[in-house]
Order: structure tokens, then sequence, then C-alpha cells
């Protein structure tokens, strides 16, 4: 298998003095091409912040990150940090992040149009990646005259529009139902499937953590454990196994 994006011993410190917290105490990642990713953990254990840093939204205290094999020099700054959001990475939010006052057409587009691409190429890629969302019908609707599932799926066709080599994605059904969630992560699993697509996504859902092909479970800044979701279980079998294995790691005294 070959490496997509390779973290090393990525630390980050917030503030100074007495104000000062360490959000991630050395965190290692290999990745590999269409490895769909999971991180769990308790609230405040860093997974906002590792995926912030891997996106280039945050700049890392210490530590390297290179995406197919090569390092990223200055990624945590400007203008560089723009440049390798725009061209390398993905991201998907809880509060999707779409703008108002655009359709989803334009929002998907906007990467596109951000990279300076021509109007034509925005208007087909845009809508090929609509299809593929299955929001073909919708293109000409703004965000307030979609659900929340399909505004999701608006947000995950501009984040793949520009065929980042990693979706990093936060909470990405925070604010869906479970239908709804379950709905998106299959459609994580076709982009996958037809794309190649590598995934790092977040969840404090145990049934979301069981898309994915294993599972990092964070405490205090460290990854203390790692769970494979076994392929012969059924869904229900996986997402006990990962509710035994969340119990355990946020346990007081565990680790
Ligand atoms: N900008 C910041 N300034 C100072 N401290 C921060 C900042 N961002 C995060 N932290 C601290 O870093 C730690 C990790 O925060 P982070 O947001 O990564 O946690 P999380 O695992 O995503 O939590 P949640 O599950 O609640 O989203 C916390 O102690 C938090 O208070
Ligand atoms: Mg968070």
């Amino acid at each position: 298998m070959k490496t997509v994006l390779e973290v090393r011993d990525v630390k980050k410190v917030f503030g100074e003095g007495q104000a000062q917290v360490t959000a991630l105490h050395g965190v290692d990642l290999t990745l590999e091409y269409g490895e769909f990713v999971v991180i769990m953990g308790a609230s405040g254990s860093g997974k906002s912040t590792f995926l912030h840093i891997l996106g280039g939204l945050e700049s890392p205290t210490s530590g390297e990150i290179l995406l197919s094999g090569a390092r990223e020099q200055k990624f945590d700054r400007e203008p560089y940090a723009t440049q390798y959001r725009r061209e390398k990475i993905g991201f998907v939010f809880q509060f999707f992040n779409l703008l108002s006052a655009l359709t989803a057409e334009e929002n998907v587009a906007l990467p596109l149009l951000l990279a300076g691409a021509s109007k034509k190429e925005l208007r087909e890629r845009a809508q090929e990646m609509l299809r593929r969302v299955g929001l073909s019908e919708r293109r000409t609707h703004r965000p307030s005259e979609m659900s929340g599932g399909q505004q999701q799926r608006v947000a995950l066709a501009r984040a793949l529009v520009h065929r980042p080599q990693v979706l990093l994605a936060d909470e990405p059904t925070g604010n869906l139902d479970s239908q709804t969630s379950a709905e998106m992560l299959e459609l994580l699993l076709n982009m996958r499937a037809e794309l190649g697509q590598s995934i790092v996504l977040v969840t404090h859902d145990p049934m979301v953590a069981t898309y994915g092909d294993r599972v990092l479970f964070f405490r205090d800044g460290k990854i203390v454990r790692e769970h494979r979701n076994g392929a012969e279980l059924s869904q229900r079998e996986k997402a006990f196994a990962l509710m035994d294995q969340l119990r355990d790691v946020t346990e007081v005294g565990a680790g």
C-alpha cells in the first residue's frame, strides 16, 4: 500500500506562561491511499486541533507532515497555507459552512473559482460533483432552501471538487439525524470507492465510527489506542466493540 499522508511527532502548544495549554503531545499517523481513518476521544483531547493542523488552518508547534512523500515545508504559513488548503485538502465541518447568498452550484464551484479555473470548467466540474452527491436537481437552490443533509452533501461536493489528496471531516454528522448521517457516510464510502478518496474523520458517535477502516483514540493530546473495525462483524457488533474501547480510554487513570 502507498502512503498519502504521514504525520511525524506533531505537537501543539497554545498560549504562554500560566495560560499555556498543550493540545497535542506528539501525534504520529500514517494514512494509506484510499484509507478511511476515524478519530474518537473525549472533548478537549485534541481531535479538532489535530485536524486543523492537517488542514493548514493551524500551525503545529513542532513536527512534520508529508503528503505523498513530500514534506510540506510552509503549509502552515501564508500564502502557502491557503494554497495548501485549496489544492491538497478538502474540509467538511459540523455546521456545513456554505455561503448563504450562493446557489449549491456556486458554493461547489467556489474553490475552483479561487484557483482561477475557467467558467466552463467551473460549471462542468461543479455539476459533476453535484451529480456524484445526488443533488443535480438542487443546483440552483440556496442553502436555506435545502435540508441539513442536502447542505452537508453540497459541502462534501465543495470539499472534493478540486480532488484533494485528503478529505478532513470534523463531526460532519454532528447536526444530522441518524438516518441522514448514515446516508452521508454511505456517500463517503462511495467517494472512496469511485475516487479513491483518503479520509480522516472525527466523531463522537460509535455508529459513525463503524464506517472507518480503523479508529484512533485520542486522550490528552495523544493517540492512546488504535482499533480496526472487524470486516466480518455486523455494524451493531462494530459499534459495541467501539463503545467498549471508548469507555476504556476515557476512564480516569486509563491510558
Ligand atoms: N485556540 C486555542 N487556544 C487555546 N487553547 C485551545 C485552542 N484551541 C483548542 N485549545 C485547547 O486545546 C485542547 C484540545 O482542543 P480541541 O478543540 O482539539 O479538542 P477536541 O478533541 O476537538 O474536543 P471536542 O470533542 O469538544 O470538539 C483543549 O484543552 C482546548 O481547550
Ligand atoms: Mg473538536
